[in-house]
């Protein structure tokens, strides 16, 4: 049977803070990473585009020969998964499988807070899904949950600006809001693959005894036990400790960005060929 790498996609570079704890906790498979930075940010996105974004990709992964894609973006795992798990795997291929990392996540989140009250930061996108109300409800029901979307700290990642005074402004601004909700909460997730980044920041201005619960290392986990469970997908990956980067934005910059991201250098690879438009004509961004 042909092996082939598994596939990792986000909007942008958030997906690589996934990625790198994937990559440490499963080094001996073969990864492909994908990220549509020539589209992103996602977050502020309506519903249909990103689900037609996410699905281009998906088919490109299928393109590549991967049985197994993970949406490592909120924003698509929130409003592409399910449409594509139920409306378009059983027409493109029945052996394919495409997982997100809203489910894995609220799986486990529940078991971080001793108070039973928890905050959501993430995109707006993610934010009016309600997608995290619903999965934690269905493992966690008797537990609060209350959600904040940082629209601004996506941005502030993108431009490297991480450590500087409009950081802490925007970081403490929503910090505050979403403690205002609820002032029970003892567990914060970073629902959002950009947020490691600001990881410094959210602990300065968090409330002291707070926990900041980071997706990559339970979504790493959960893909792990997931392989062991399903052996006919696992023997469908290959295991080579291969990693290759692919973008739809400009190799330059994606180079530049990803060691922050990753942990370590990339190569990415431009893709023009695919099927994939431009979405920007005189500087509008098309929706
Ligand atoms: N990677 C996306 C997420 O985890 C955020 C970036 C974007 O808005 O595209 O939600």
């Amino acid at each position: 049977m042909k092996k082939n790498p598994i596939g990792v996609f986000d909007s942008g570079y958030g997906g690589l803070t996934v990625l790198k704890e994937i990559c440490a906790t499963m080094p001996e498979y073969d990864f492909i990473y994908l990220g549509d930075n020539a589209r992103a940010p996602y977050g502020p996105l309506p519903f249909e585009t990103v689900y037609q974004y996410t699905l281009q990709c998906v088919k490109w992964f299928f393109e590549q020969g991967c049985s197994l894609v993970i949406l490592a973006c909120n924003t698509a795992s929130a409003k592409a998964l399910r449409n594509i798990q139920q409306k378009d795997l059983p027409n493109i291929d029945k052996t394919k499988r495409v997982l997100g990392v809203i489910r894995p996540t609220s799986e486990l989140i529940g078991t971080f807070t001793n108070t039973k009250h928890i905050g959501i930061l993430a995109t707006v996108g993610t934010v009016l899904s309600e997608s995290y109300l619903i999965e934690t409800n269905k493992f966690f029901p008797e537990i609060a949950v209350v959600q904040e979307a940082c629209p601004e700290w996506v941005e502030l990642v993108e431009t490297g600006k991480q450590n500087t005074a409009e950081a802490d402004f925007f970081v403490k601004m929503h910090l505050d809001k979403l403690m205002e909700k609820d002032k029970n909460i003892d567990s914060i997730l970073l629902a959002c693959t950009h947020y490691p980044l600001l990881i410094k920041k959210i602990k300065e201005h968090a409330a002291p005894g707070i926990k900041i619960i980071e997706q990559g290392k339970i979504v790493a986990t959960s893909l792990q036990k997931y392989l062991k469970k399903h052996e006919k997908i696992d023997n469908k990956c290959s295991k080579n400790s291969s990693r290759f980067f692919f973008t739809t934005g400009k190799k330059q910059d994606f180079d530049s960005h990803a060691s922050l991201f990753f942990g370590e250098q990339v190569n990415v690879t431009e893709i023009i060929d695919i099927n994939i438009k431009p979405t920007y004509t005189n500087g509008l961004k098309i929706l």
